[in-house]
């Protein structure tokens, strides 16, 4: 009824909320930076106010028969004007910590270099911080959630335009150092193995480029070089601001069909392909050797030595976001493994989410970051998305979205998981949950749910409503965690 006052988080009488997993001891949750995660373009729509120029993904959203149902990120979660009464549930759900990204051509309508700050845009992102500074909670801001200024595209017509991009992205991070100060902390990439390779590989997501293998490894290097600019920039120019400089890297933990060593040399391919390529040049400062010898120089080129003391030590963490595991096995395809959800028994690698790409396996977080750990040094490590779309759940009236099992069990094991990878010594810092509230999933819409608050996009209405996902992280992790 109209009017009605929201029962308080802990007062649903209908909400279940399991104890906390029991590797995360008292201590760990203390100790550890909880929060939730989102992206512009999933959740701010306002695609076309105030001075916003449209992004590759706004183009291709538009275009007939590319997003399951016709869906567009014209309107999503309506953030744009919903921001404070989304803080405010933040902060009812004990949340200290919020990773969002920030639309290029929202603050840089122009996109390259020499083009006007939108002051508007910038306006936007202050009223933002000014309401999370308000409500306690400590902004992480990502600077390129996938959403690339159409115009600089159509300038570039290729992956990421050579050494154009790097220039153009330099730019735009300095202009995001000027105008936002009090953001401390910053990646710059979100998951660009997805970016080179659905963007710029094979032209599934936007802006639907078909640039095979030398495309998917040249939008590498730029993104690679372009971190490292970035990095250079704020230990010179923006030294007294004191940033943390990351970036979100996605991998699946590769689990070896056998433990033969053609098997386990497999995996260790997978996970090279997936992250290897950008986690080795950060941390260890070249490409994998293996990766090399596959493509040779001309497709994966070398980093000068000055380039590689740019790029090597440029992340002070390594953010990951991690859903799911994969098993791997040898064969004599040029890339010399096959990936699988099933293992040799043809059992599934774990239950199936509503994503067909997802399946629940939770050792797969404790062992991506023991790899992680071991390999690059013990660095500071962040888990910048963990999240589940549970099956069915954009079909469910919102009474039963909202009573979400699935979800709930995945973030117990999950977690567990990690409380476990970090008494084994990870350095794991922070962990975002992915998402804050059901959003836009790009190629399919608004039929894959991953919030834990549920948005009502089926009334159209978008009002907001906790899930019992969102009430037990919100009882065991967000309200008990560490506030930096
Ligand atoms: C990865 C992406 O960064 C995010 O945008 C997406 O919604 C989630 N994973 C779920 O697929």
């Amino acid at each position: 009824p109209a009017g009605a006052v929201r029962p308080k988080l802990d007062e649903d009488p209908r909400a279940l909320v399991p104890a906390a997993p029991d590797a995360c001891t008292p201590q760990i949750r203390k100790g550890t930076a909880w929060g939730v995660a989102t992206a512009a373009y999933q959740i701010e729509g306002a695609w076309n106010v105030s001075g916003r120029t449209p992004s590759v993904w706004d183009v291709y959203a538009h275009i007939p028969g590319k997003i399951k149902d016709g869906d567009t990120g014209d309107v999503a979660c309506d953030h744009y004007h919903r921001y404070k009464e989304d803080f405010k549930l933040m902060k009812e759900m004990g949340v200290k910590h919020y990773r969002f990204s920030i639309s290029w051509n929202r603050v840089l309508p122009g996109g390259g270099r020499g083009s006007a700050v939108n002051p508007a845009g910038v306006d936007f992102y202050n009223r933002l911080l000014d309401e999370m500074q308000a409500n306690g909670i400590t902004p992480a801001a990502t600077m390129f959630h996938w959403d690339l200024p159409q115009s600089l595209h159509e300038r570039y017509l290729g992956p990421l335009g050579d050494s154009e991009f790097v220039e153009d992205f330099a730019n735009y991070a300095d202009v995001l150092f000027k105008s936002f100060p009090r953001i401390k902390q910053w990646m710059t990439f979100n998951e660009p193995l997805i970016t080179c390779d659905a963007s710029y590989g094979v032209g599934k997501f936007a802006p639907g480029y078909k640039g095979g293998i030398p495309g998917i490894y040249k939008c590498a290097h730029n993104v690679l070089l372009s971190h490292g600019r970035v990095k250079q920039l704020s230990r010179t120019k923006y030294a007294h601001l004191d940033h943390k400089i990351g970036i979100a890297l996605n991998v699946e933990w590769a689990e070896p069909m056998s433990n033969t060593t053609w098997d386990r040399e497999a995996a260790q391919r997978s996970v090279d392909i997936q992250f290897g390529v950008y986690a080795d040049p950060l941390f260890l400062g070249r490409y994998p050797e293996l990766l090399k010898k596959k493509f040779g120089p001309s497709v994966m080129k070398d980093f000068t030595p000055e380039e590689a003391d740019m790029v090597r030590g440029s992340a002070d963490f390594l953010g990951i976001n991690h859903y799911t595991s994969r098993f791997v096995r040898a064969n004599e395809q040029p890339l010399g493994f096959v990936v699988s959800v099933f293992g040799r028994d043809s059992q599934p690698i774990g239950p199936v989410a509503q994503s067909s790409w997802l399946r629940v396996v939770p050792d797969g977080l404790y062992k991506i970051t023991q790899y992680a750990s071991k390999r690059y040094g013990n660095p500071e490590i962040w888990i910048t998305e963990n999240g589940v779309s549970a099956p069915n759940e954009a079909e469910m009236p919102v009474d039963h979205a909202v009573r979400d099992a699935f979800r709930t069990k995945y973030y117990s094991d999950y977690l567990d998981a990690l409380c476990r990878s970090k008494r084994d010594g990870a350095r794991i810092t922070k962990y975002l949950a992915w998402s804050f509230m059901d959003n836009f999933e790009w190629l399919q819409g608004y039929s894959e749910r991953f919030g834990v608050v549920h948005v009502d996009f089926k009334s159209g209405s978008l009002k907001r409503a906790v899930k019992d996902s969102g009430r037990f992280l919100s009882k065991h992790f967000f309200s008990v965690g560490a506030a930096d």
